[in-house]
């Protein structure tokens, strides 16, 4: 067990926050026609590389009969879903020697996983936990679109902060941080080469605007605490003693773009994503 994701690449609130958006109930029709799953069923569920859960959070929801386990290797991810998340049973380990028995689940489903795991490991566990007739869901993050509002540009704070920082590649490359991405084409030819039969591919849209009069105001202003959340913990994140000055800045911009939102002083700022979802069954 370790911390390095949350301490180093995304911080726990900025992954729970932004899966909280991405896996609202509004979304829920996009999902569930690529899930193609029985929402009464009583069936077992096994999330790989959890993050802080976000995602077994709305399983837990979506499949109110379904039995969900989650699992993950980074400790703070796993703290804060144990503490924030009631009704799922939250494991540590490892994705690629999964702590569980043959033929024990009827889904696994991961987000934004498959990218940093070795693929003929990733498969191969799944598949073996997997009963048969089991369907295994692979969602990945594919290009959007992002539009930032005026108010939320970079400060000359946020310049001066990160023009200072090396960046160091050496514990992204240890840890395989997007080592394995693969394209739209070869995520769903990797999933059948590796035993899964009628693999099928979909997309889900997710449209953030807080703008935008469809969204309620409790999400649209979760949305600019997303971001906020992003930008600070990716400071904290370098370490760097006396941050204050650039904590203040980014906290100011995003108090201002609350206060735009409040007045009905719109921004239009937007950011849509896109993920690919791979759907496969094991005979
Ligand atoms: C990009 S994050 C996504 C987290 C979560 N699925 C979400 O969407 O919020 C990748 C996650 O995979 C986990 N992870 C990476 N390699 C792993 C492995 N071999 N075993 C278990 N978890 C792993 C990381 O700790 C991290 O939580």
């Amino acid at each position: 067990m370790n911390n390095f994701w949350s301490n180093n690449i995304q911080g726990v609130k900025t992954l729970y926050l932004s899966r909280k958006l991405r896996f609202d109930d509004l979304f829920f029709d996009q999902y569930k026609k690529i899930f193609d799953l029985d929402e009464t069923a009583d069936m077992r569920i096994l999330e790989i590389g959890c993050g802080p859960g976000a995602l077994s959070e709305s399983l837990h929801r979506w499949f109110p009969k379904a039995h969900i386990t989650a699992i993950d290797r980074d400790s703070g991810f796993l703290s804060f879903a144990r503490e924030n998340i009631p009704g799922v049973d939250f494991r540590e380990g490892n994705a690629t020697a999964l702590p569980f028995a043959d033929r024990s689940f009827d889904v696994t489903i991961s987000n934004t996983v498959s990218e940093h795991i070795e693929p003929i490991a990733f498969w191969r566990e799944q598949y073996r936990v997997l009963k048969p007739g089991g369907v295994c869901l692979c969602l990945s993050a594919r290009k959007g679109l992002h539009c930032t509002a005026p108010c939320l540009e970079k400060t000359a704070e946020e310049r001066d902060f990160w023009e200072n920082i090396a960046p160091s590649n050496d514990e992204l490359e240890k840890y395989g941080v997007g080592k394995y991405a693969m394209s739209e084409a070869e995520l769903p030819a990797s999933m059948e080469k590796n035993g899964f039969s009628d693999v099928a591919t979909g997309y889900a849209v997710i449209d953030l605007t807080p703008d935008a009069p469809k969204y309620p105001a409790e999400m649209a202003e979760t949305m600019i605490e997303a971001m906020r959340q992003n930008d600070l913990e990716a400071i904290a994140s370098v370490h760097v003693p006396h941050a204050e000055k650039v904590i203040a800045a980014v906290n100011s911009k995003y108090d201002e773009r609350l206060r735009l939102y409040r007045e009905g002083i719109k921004q239009w700022d937007t950011s849509v994503s896109v993920t690919m979802i791979v759907r496969g069954t094991k005979r």
